[in-house]
């Protein structure tokens, strides 16, 4: 609740608006229950002139008055609203832009999208009808009260006894409602998850006729999410249907004890209809009001699980700015474990590399190569253990200063939905035209790209779809390239392509080598041959290292793998 009413106070103007708007417009309500009276009393019974002149232009301007004002309050909470959640939107989508990756392994991308989308769509939702709640409908009920206390106390009294004992009731389901209200979220979030898996997957799932089982899946998920929606509407027209009973037994008294101090002269007609008219149209607002609780749970729930994310630290960097690296990167006995898993991905790595220098990495599926050069550009903290580059501890330095010098070719190609200039211009933001296709030549992709249908400005679909394997592949090296940084990691960066391509690839990648420390990672051994320095992994360590002819003679490991490939 305090953590609601901290989100709307840099609004608090708005928010007086909202309150001024919502006492005129419960005002001018209590105003025509009181009116009738006179109404009653002085115009049908007794005749007078005055009266009979003046209420009809009384009722229109309260009608009128309380039209324009709830005009004002509907229009303003809905803005407060509306700005309210963009600006939550905006923070959260920021927030988990900053997040380390790991957070991007443990939150599949199907609930951040519903925390972003649904809690933030009912977080606003429910702030609207909060505020019209507790406002209009609130101010509402207290002067209904008051002009049925003034008309005629002891039927008030009556009648807030009646309250307390429907507002027990209520609740009660008002705690189921919001238990079940959470369920039905984390629901549509699994809905979201299983639609992101499949349709980022459709190729695997026709291949392996995967189509039922992703179709039952989305059922289940979807039977899910429709029972807890239908147990939580059940719930609240419950709620309503006991708020009707309880108000029709108390109104079915007071008519009746009202007609009796009527018809014995101990009260006239004009303050028992008027007093029958206030007690009559509290009781919706009422009801509205007791509604208020379960959509207070509501938006807390909603709230809840958007400040889980918000609370969760982003990636951590230090205030160094690193200078441009000129003797070596080391490895100072580096561990890393991911998280939640049994055993180290990498148990214990030292290696110095010298700036210049080609250093190419070798070794089974999951020896722990990926994960080895992902410290550099520290993706992942290690669990002990340092990264150094000219002797400062990476943990210290900026994000900025670090990653800037750093270009990436990842093992899973990442190409935007955007124009191929633009894809490889990500390498460097404001690059020349010229400078874009320097860089796609060299990595041996200008001769197919200006064969597409609108050269560099072809559009290459949803994660490069449109492209072959191999041209993707091609995109990112120009994409790394282009930013021309001093330190370049490239993760099997030439695996999607053809022996001729690759030597291209290959050579254009020796002479831009020069002058910068090159990571490579390959399961070809032809690509790592020339490298300076082969390291060999396993299981998470380096076996063997040396250039290519030095542990062929050594007959070792590399030796091995490199007999079975010759074969
Ligand atoms: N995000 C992750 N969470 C948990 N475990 C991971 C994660 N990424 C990798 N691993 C594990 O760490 C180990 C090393 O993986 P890594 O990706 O570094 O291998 P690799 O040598 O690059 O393999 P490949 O040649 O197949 O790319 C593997 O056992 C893998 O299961
Ligand atoms: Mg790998």
């Amino acid at each position: 609740m305090v953590a609601l009413l901290r989100l709307v106070k840099p609004y608090w103007i708005r928010v007086l608006g909202i309150i001024a708007s919502s006492l005129v417009v419960s005002g001018s309500t209590a105003a025509m229950a009181g009116a009738i009276k006179y109404y009653i009393d002085d115009v049908l019974i007794k005749g007078d002139a005055f009266f009979m002149a003046m209420l009809p232009f009384a009722f229109v301007g309260l009608f009128i008055a309380k039209g324009v004002f709830m005009f004002f309050q509907t229009y303003l909470s809905r803005a407060t609203g509306l700005k309210i959640i963009r600006d939550i939107r905006t923070r959260l989508y920021n927030h988990i832009v900053s997040m380390p990756l790991g957070f991007f392994h443990k939150n599949p991308s199907g609930s951040l999208i519903s925390r972003l989308l649904n809690d933030a769509q009912n977080l606003q939702g429910n702030l609207i009808d909060i505020a019209k709640g507790i406002f209009v409908e609130g101010f509402t009920v207290i002067a209904l009260l008051g002009v049925a206390f003034w008309r005629r106390w002891d039927l008030a009294l009556i009648t807030i006894v009646v309250l307390p004992v429907s507002f027990y009731g209520v609740r009660r389901l008002v705690k189921r409602i919001k238990s079940v209200a959470r369920g039905s979220q984390v629901r549509i979030s699994n809905l979201t998850d299983v639609m992101t898996e499949t349709f980022g997957a459709m190729k695997i799932i026709k291949a392996f006729l995967l189509e039922g089982e992703r179709k039952s899946a989305f059922e289940d998920e979807n039977r899910n999410h429709y029972r807890l929606e239908m147990k939580s509407g059940r719930l609240s027209a419950f709620v309503s249907l006991l708020m009707d009973v309880v108000a029709g037994a108390g109104i079915g008294f007071i008519i009746w004890y009202g007609g009796y101090l009527a018809s014995h002269g101990q009260m006239t007609p004009g303050d028992f209809t008027s007093y029958i008219a206030a007690t009559m149209l509290v009781f919706t607002p009422m009801k509205r009001l007791a509604e208020v609780q379960a959509k207070v749970y509501q938006a807390m729930a909603a709230y809840e699980r958007i400040i889980g994310v918000l609370n969760q630290p982003q990636e951590q960097f230090g205030t160094i700015e690193l200078p441009q690296i000129r003797k070596r990167i080391e490895f100072d006995n580096v561990r890393l474990r991911y998280e939640g898993v049994e055993n180290d991905a990498l148990g214990g790595v030292s290696l110095s590399v010298r700036y210049g220098e080609m250093i190419a990495f070798v070794g089974q599926s999951g020896a722990g190569k990926t994960s080895l050069v992902d410290l550099i550009p520290r993706f992942f903290r290690p669990t002990s253990g340092r990264i150094l580059i000219d002797g400062q501890d990476t943990t210290e330095a900026t994000l900025s200063s670090l990653r800037r010098q750093i270009g990436l070719v990842s093992q899973e190609i990442i190409l935007f939905d955007d124009t191929v200039a633009n894809n490889i211009a990500m390498g460097r933001p404001g690059a020349s035209r010229d400078e874009i296709i320097a860089a796609a030549k060299a990595a041996n992709a200008h001769d197919f790209i200006i064969e597409l249908p609108g050269g560099y400005e072809t559009r290459i679909g949803e994660r490069g779809v449109m492209l072959s394997g191999g041209q993707r592949q091609r995109i990112s090296i120009a994409r790394a390239l282009l930013k021309n940084p001093p330190i370049l990691i490239l993760d099997e960066a030439t695996s999607a392509l053809d022996t001729a391509s690759e030597i291209a690839v290959q050579s254009a990648l020796e002479n831009l080598m020069e002058n910068r420390t090159t990571f490579v990672i390959a399961h070809r051994l032809s690509t790592v041959r020339r490298a300076d320095r082969i390291v060999v992994m396993e299981r998470g360590k380096i076996i063997e290292s040396g250039t290519h002819d030095e542990l062929i003679a050594r007959g070792g490991a590399y030796a091995g793998l490199h007999r079975v490939q010759l074969r």
